[in-house]
């Protein structure tokens, strides 16, 4: 996991579908890349623990979750569940 160590996030695009991948404490998560708010990118925000703290207006998200625990963000944004295999990290994604 030196790729992405704990505290690191990294945007994937699954088809046409971008994803964020966290590393915490807890281990990985995955969540939509895309903000439910005004669909910024979280990917470009800051990770705090649990909590990815969107750039554009300081919403929050659990990560673990996906549910919003900081306004303007109030509809959750979508979890994709994750596998670590080895050094790799797996999504359980369909489109
Ligand atoms: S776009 Fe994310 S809080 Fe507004």
């Amino acid at each position: 996991m030196a790729e992405l160590p704990v505290g690191a996030m990294k945007q994937v695009t699954m088809d046409m579908d971008d994803i964020t991948i966290y590393h915490t404490s807890q281990g990985f998560f995955a969540t939509s890349d895309v903000c439910t708010h005004a669909s910024e990118s979280l990917a470009k925000g800051r990770l705090d623990g649990n909590i990815i703290a969107c750039p554009k207006h300081g919403g929050k998200f659990d990560v673990t979750t996906g549910r919003a625990v900081a306004f303007p963000c109030v509809e959750p944004v979508e979890t994709y569940a994750v596998e670590v295999r080895g050094d790799d990290v797996w999504l359980e994604y369909e489109d």
